[in-house]
């Protein structure tokens, strides 16, 4: 009986154990998965660094805190300019902590 429960909760804890670090790396990939939900790449590109016309900025490897920042200037107005008509909309579908998941993740792409 003692052998039983134990084996059960050796398999509860290798169980664990595995969905740990089967959540560390989707963790670390949310940013990307973002980036791709929220439409980013039909523009910017899938990885940030190729645009669909030449005066769409390049975001990957921009630092994360200015990404972050600039989402933000688009979702409150303060961002102005003759092409912000066409980023405010998609700043306006993320929340601030989205916007650092992605600005994370573009300056770490590579
Ligand atoms: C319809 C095309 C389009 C889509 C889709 C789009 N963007 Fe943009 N984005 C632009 C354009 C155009 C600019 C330049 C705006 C300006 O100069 O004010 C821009 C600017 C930016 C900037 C500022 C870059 C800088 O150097 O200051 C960031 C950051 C950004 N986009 C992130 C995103 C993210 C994140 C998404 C997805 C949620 C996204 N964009 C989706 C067209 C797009």
């Amino acid at each position: 009986m003692k052998l039983w429960t134990a084996r059960i909760a050796g398999g509860i804890a290798v169980a664990a154990g595995l969905v740990c670090l089967l959540a560390l790396p989707a963790a670390a990939q949310d940013g990307k998965a973002l980036y791709v939900e929220k439409g980013c790449p039909t523009c910017h590109g899938p990885d940030g660094a190729t645009t669909i016309a030449p005066n769409y900025p390049k975001l990957k490897g921009q630092n994360a805190d200015y990404i972050a920042v600039q989402l933000k200037a688009f979702r409150s107005g303060e961002r102005k300019g003759p092409q912000v008509a066409l980023m405010a909309p998609m700043a306006l579908t993320l929340t601030d902590p989205e916007s650092e998941l992605i600005a994370k993740y573009l300056q770490d792409a590579q």
